[in-house]
């Protein structure tokens, strides 16, 4: 089915505002530091499509050259020079696309590519990384991140992946993919997306850092997003992204709801934030987490927001007299963390 004949659904769109979103804050952090300096930002698009669907609501193309024109004057300010790749297999596509980004007429001319995923990718794969690079993969369904192109994206320096992943057809057609993933299944179906971001995180080198994102389509099919990146300041802004008011959590629907609850049907088990937690709690009592960055750390590393998973344990642990909360010397849940961690004190002086 070609995604561009009918206007984009609501799943769509909640993907298209978590790229923009994310997008946004990756544009300002990069033209905010002084780290890369004289570095070109450089933004790839592999399944980039015509730029808007048939009622003119932006695509991702679109979406991006927004954002570019709206940070214009922040760019020029850095003196980043910016890099853009679209690639498209419909060359119907591609002739649209380039029609919208003349509209544009932005500083930065866009290369645009109508080949096969595949060919494309080998064309670019050196241009990754060199400098500061978002790669943006909106596959239709399940086959191009293989282990072996996630690790080879996760490896290189600078550099942020998000790609969309058709995660029930991965369930339901399991044997016939030989993209190197193991979907059971018997995995419930609202979990089987955050079950794909397991197996990528499996896969991720030491220090990498993988979100997830699940959108449940009309017809109850899960599918979602899946993000990578190298940097804690690249997923503490995913997480933040996710959890804004816009987008609200880590999927478009109740995933634990019942869990919380401690239903019968679904055997108490405890949701992914309360296992969060529950590390978090032993690891302070334990030792083995020092300061608010390694709590900060963990909580990334597994995909918590820390407001959500760590600002609630720091509250009870305060309250119940563990940790010493001083003005000044309590742990802290956001990017400052990065900077300046802080120990945490336990009242025993353990
Ligand atoms: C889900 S759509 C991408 C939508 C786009 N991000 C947007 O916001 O409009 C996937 C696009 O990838 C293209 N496509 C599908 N398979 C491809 C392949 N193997 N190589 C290159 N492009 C492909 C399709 O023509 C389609 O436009």
């Amino acid at each position: 089915m070609d995604h561009h004949a009918k206007a984009f659904d609501d799943g769509t769109q909640t993907k298209l505002l978590i790229y923009g979103s994310y997008l946004r804050a990756w544009l300002k952090v990069f033209t905010h530091t002084p780290h890369y300096k004289g570095e070109a930002l450089n933004f790839f698009d592999f399944f980039s499509g015509p730029g808007k669907d048939p009622d003119g609501s932006k695509g991702s193309p679109a979406i991006l050259l927004d954002e570019l024109a709206k940070q214009r004057g922040e760019i020029f300010s850095a003196k980043r020079d910016i890099r853009i790749y679209f690639n498209d297999r419909r060359k119907r596509k591609t002739k649209i696309l380039a029609e919208v980004c003349q509209e544009y007429n932005l500083p930065w001319v866009p290369t645009i590519d109508s080949q096969e995923f595949e060919d494309s990718y080998a064309d670019q794969i050196n241009l990754i990384g060199n400098g500061p690079s978002l790669v943006f993969l909106d596959q239709c369904g399940v086959k191009h991140v293989n282990k072996a192109r996630f690790q080879e994206l996760a490896r290189k320096d600078k550099t942020d992946i998000l790609f969309f992943f058709a995660s029930t057809h991965q369930k339901r057609f399991n044997e016939q993919f030989d993209n190197d993933l193991d979907i059971p299944s018997d995995t419930p179906i609202q979990l089987v997306h955050r079950a794909v971001a397991d197996q990528y995180r499996s896969w991720a080198p030491d220090n990498y850092y993988v979100g997830d994102y699940s959108i449940r389509k009309g017809n109850g099919n899960v599918y979602g997003l899946i993000f990578g990146s190298g940097h804690r300041l690249g997923m503490l802004k995913f997480l933040q992204t996710i959890w804004d008011e816009k987008v609200g959590g880590d999927a478009n629907f109740p995933m634990e709801a019942s869990k919380m609850q401690g239903s019968l049907f679904d055997g108490f088990e405890k949701t992914k934030l309360e296992l969060v937690q529950d590390e978090i709690q032993e690891g302070i009592l334990g030792g083995t987490l020092r300061t608010d960055l390694d709590v900060l750390t963990l909580c990334l590393s597994r995909g918590a927001l820390p407001s959500k998973a760590a600002k609630p344990i720091y509250k009870e642990m305060r309250e119940a007299g563990i940790i010493a909360y001083e003005r000044g010397s309590a742990p802290r849940i956001s990017e400052i963390v990065l900077k300046e961690p802080r120990n945490i004190n336990l009242r025993n002086g353990g």
